[in-house]
Order: structure tokens, then sequence, then C-alpha cells
């Protein structure tokens, strides 16, 4: 059966982490060409699908990125720091990973004529209820402001 994403060549950064590598998996199987581009810096190269496949890049280096995003038509962009109590360990390396490095895929984008992203935002944006984990909230406003600020 024909869906949207068959044949499609979609390009997910962040693609060796836990929630991309499921994506890349559900990708493949709807019939979409994928490239993963991660480095591995909290993902796996293992968990990487092998019919996927992988650009060991950088998201805050624009031009590795431009190379890959060109041909692209469709881009899911999940790389970041996702771990809220490392964030306000190092802020500033957060803040350049989560909201520089977007700027850098969206302006690969640009260049490239790729029109379709997908921003893997965060829960804590919205509501920043994390209590239960007992983080405290200078850590979720901290990353709260940084996915706000890379989804605006
Ligand atoms: N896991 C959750 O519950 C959850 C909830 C809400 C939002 N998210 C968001 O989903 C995304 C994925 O989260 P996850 O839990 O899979 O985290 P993860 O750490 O498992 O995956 C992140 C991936 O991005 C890669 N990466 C990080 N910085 C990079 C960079 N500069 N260039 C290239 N690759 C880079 C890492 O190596 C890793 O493979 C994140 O944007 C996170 O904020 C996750």
């Amino acid at each position: 059966m024909h869906n949207r994403w068959d044949g499609r060549k979609v390009l997910v950064t962040g693609g060796a982490g836990f929630v991309g590598s499921h994506l890349v998996d559900a990708l493949l199987k709807l019939g979409s060409e994928v490239t993963v581009f991660d480095n591995l810096s909290t993902g796996f190269h293992d968990f990487v699908n092998s019919d996927a496949k992988m650009a060991l890049g950088d998201c805050r280096d624009i031009l590795a990125l431009k190379e890959v995003v060109a041909g692209q038509e469709f881009v899911f962009h999940l790389a970041a720091h996702a771990d809220v109590r490392r964030n306000m360990q190092t802020p500033r390396a957060v803040w350049k990973n989560n909201v520089d490095a977007t700027l850098n895929v969206l302006t690969s984008m640009r260049a490239a004529r790729v029109n379709n992203l997908a921003f893997a935002s965060s829960g804590i944006v919205y509501c920043g209820k994390a209590r239960k984990r007992q983080i405290p909230s200078t850590q979720i406003r901290f990353m709260g402001r940084a996915k706000l600020q890379a989804s605006t």
C-alpha cells in the first residue's frame, strides 16, 4: 500500500539516539530512504538500522550539514543535548548544541531548498512539570528556553 513516506529521501539528525533510532526503523518500514546524521555523543552506531545510511557528523558543523541535507526531501531534527540535568552543567555548550545547531539545520535546508522539517521539541517547554523526578526548576526553565528558542 502506498504511503506518503514511500520512496522519500529523509534525513534524521540524532538518528542514533533513543528516539531517533526508533523513528529511523519506522521510516524504513514505510519505505523511506533514510540518512542518519549523528555525532554519537550520546547515541550509538549499533542503534542505527543497517538499512539506513549513516553519516557521522555534527550539527554545529554547517559545512557537513549542508553536504548531507542536499538532496533530501524531509528533515527530522532530533539531535540535541536531551538530558535536563546535564544541561545546566554546561549551559553554553548546550545552547550551542540545541539552539545554534538548529539554526545550522535551518540554514542548510534553506540553501538546499528543503522545505519539510519536523523538530523534536520537549514537553518541558509547555509545562515544566518534572517535580516527580526532583529536577530543580532552574534546570527545567533553561532546558525549556533552549528548546523554545530553537523552535521559534
Ligand atoms: N526521550 C524523551 O523522553 C524526549 C522527550 C521529549 C523530547 N525529546 C527530544 O527528542 C530528541 C531525542 O531525544 P533522545 O531521548 O533520543 O536523546 P538521545 O541523547 O538518545 O539522542 C540524541 C541524539 O543526538 C545526537 N547528537 C547530539 N548532539 C548532536 C550534534 N551536535 N550533532 C549531531 N548529533 C548530535 C546524539 O549522539 C544522540 O544520538 C531530543 O531533541 C530531545 O530533546 C526527548
